[in-house]
């Protein structure tokens, strides 16, 4: 894995922007898989200021989100959908976006029909990844065993704790969610994993430490032949850079 540890959050977000920048440059079609939480936020205000300047061109990509809660109604303030409209689809023009649909009234045919929507895409050429607390990538969560295809997995404790901020006191948290699987994501051409933050610290030096953990499922990521960490110093305090 190659290791970028930048300054600071904003430097790490031009980092990981430059190589989203490269990759449309040498191919404007690409299809992109895109992450959601409060890290890429300022990743996705680059890309917005960068088209904005012409320096970015993203109409001929095609995108495909991670992962959904589920259920949850597209329009739900907390839905991912409305997350990556406010943060990017409604700044950005792509060609096509797929996000799992968390109001599907079958979680399972939508997860086959995700699966066949990316592979006619043909795969992913970059994908943006984040990290949980507990090494959970898309909604990945830690397991014994792990789809390699999209499936709805049932979201840990932490994982709820860690997301419950987002939801207002007393509603009705999700307990499900619709994420791409282990192989598809391993199957990405090259990934992008950006961590930020020292409440992060923790987790990377865990993915570091020289061992293949198979219940933090980022460490799959130590096995792929082309992932770049791009990581802030505050995160990147217990590893060496
Ligand atoms: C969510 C998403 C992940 C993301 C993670 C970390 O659960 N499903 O894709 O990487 O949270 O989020 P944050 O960047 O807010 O720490």
């Amino acid at each position: 894995m190659k290791k970028n540890v930048c300054e600071n959050y904003e430097e790490a977000c031009q980092a990981a922007a430059d190589i989203f920048a490269g990759q449309l440059k040498q191919k404007p079609d690409s299809v992109l898989g895109l992450a959601t939480g409060s890290t890429p936020v300022g990743l996705y205000k680059e890309f917005v200021s960068r088209s904005g300047a012409g320096k970015m061109d993203f109409s001929q990509a095609h995108a495909f989100n991670l992962d959904e809660y589920y259920p949850i109604r597209a329009d739900h303030p907390q839905s991912y959908k409305t997350f990556m409209d406010e943060h990017l689809f409604d700044h950005v023009k792509f060609t096509s976006t797929r996000i799992p649909c968390g109001e599907a009234t079958d979680p399972h045919i939508e997860c086959d029909g995700y699966d066949a929507d990316l592979e006619a895409a043909g795969g992913l050429d970059l994908l943006l990844l984040g990290i949980g607390h507990n090494g959970h990538i898309g909604f990945n969560e830690p397991a014994s065993s792990y789809p390699l295809g999209a499936y709805m997995v049932d979201l840990t404790e932490e994982t709820l704790e860690a997301n419950s901020r987002f939801f207002c006191d007393g509603e009705k948290q999700p307990v499900n969610a619709l994420t791409m699987g282990i192989g598809q994501i391993f199957a990405a051409k090259h990934i992008v994993l950006l961590i930020s933050g020292a409440g992060k610290a923790e987790i990377v030096k865990k993915l570091f430490e020289g061992k293949l953990h198979t219940d933090i499922p980022a460490c799959f990521l130590l096995l792929h032949p082309n992932v770049t960490l791009v990581i802030d110093k505050d995160a990147a305090q217990g590893i060496k850079s």
